[in-house]
């Protein structure tokens, strides 16, 4: 898998796939290329039975500045209509295995707005997050207005947007945004260590677990409480539920297999 933006290792841990953001010089600034291989290589990995976990991450300096301004600059909306890039991100929200992102440094703007598209987030000390959309002049245009709420409090998200303020990785913890906040050499590891736990449990239910989760986000609770209870019940379909469930009796450790 060789890209031009972006470093893959799709066996980089045990199960445990990694996509590298590489564009250091532009601080990972998300050019419309970058993020067409970004959706290739997510496609190509949740396709993949052997990768359980991917891990997205970037440098110590940049997770993601935000979107390329210098390539956006000089377009009119309907450049920006035909370019059509967020149908790239759409396809980056539907991957069915935990995304889980490790950020150190600047995770602004789309940066921040790709951390959103993941299931969960490990931080250096040093991670700052934003969308400083309004300071030039435009809004988030990734999901920035809609995913930033239902994360965090209406209030923090329109300090965020309204005001282009940074926040640093402490804040983001306490507000929910990050699930974790390690010195910088350890963003990286513990977001394996986090990864390898989910790599244990069987794939089927993780699959049926994240997609539940994110129905919370679309549905009523009554719709919602449905397409949990299905999904509890299409576990009961799998081998792995028969593994688990009778590792616990024999106590012994349950070994899943995805099938
Ligand atoms: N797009 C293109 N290039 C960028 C970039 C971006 N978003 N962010 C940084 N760069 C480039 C800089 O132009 C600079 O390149 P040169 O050396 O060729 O001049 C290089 O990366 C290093 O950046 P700085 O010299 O500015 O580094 P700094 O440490 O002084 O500042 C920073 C760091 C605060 C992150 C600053 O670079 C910055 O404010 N960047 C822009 C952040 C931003 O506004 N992001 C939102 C983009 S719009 C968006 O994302 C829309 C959306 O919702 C999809």
């Amino acid at each position: 898998m060789n890209y031009k933006h972006i470093i893959v290792k799709p066996d980089y841990d045990k199960h445990i796939a990694l996509i590298q953001l590489n564009r250091p010089k532009a601080l990972n600034a998300l050019c419309l290329e970058l993020m067409i291989e970004i959706k290739d290589a997510l496609t190509i990995l949740d396709d993949d039975d052997s990768v359980r976990v991917i891990i997205l991450t970037g440098n110590e300096r940049a997770f993601a500045a935000g979107a390329d301004i210098k390539q956006m600059a000089g377009k009119g909306a309907i450049d920006m209509l035909n370019i059509d890039q967020f149908t790239t991100w759409d396809k980056i929200k539907k991957t069915k295995k935990p995304l889980i992102a490790a950020v150190s440094g600047f995770a602004l703007g789309g940066g921040h707005e790709l951390v959103m598209h993941c299931d969960m987030v490990i931080a250096s000390e040093t991670a700052k997050f934003g969308q400083p959309e309004i300071n030039i002049g435009v809004i988030p245009g990734a999901g920035g207005t809609q995913r930033l709420p239902r994360t965090v409090s209406k209030n923090v998200a329109m300090e965020m947007v309204l005001t282009g303020d940074f926040i640093d990785a402490q804040r983001a913890y306490e507000v929910g945004l990050v699930n974790k906040v390690v010195p910088v050499e350890l963003y990286l590891s513990e977001t394996v260590n986090v990864a390898k736990k989910i790599a244990e449990k069987s794939p089927i239910a993780v699959r049926m677990a994240k997609e539940s989760v994110l129905q919370s986000f679309q549905s009523s609770l009554d719709d919602g409480l449905m397409f949990e209870r299905k999904n509890f019940y299409m576990c009961f379909a799998s081998e792995d539920q028969k593994e688990g469930m009778n590792a616990f009796v024999e106590k012994r450790k349950a070994v899943f297999k995805g099938k």
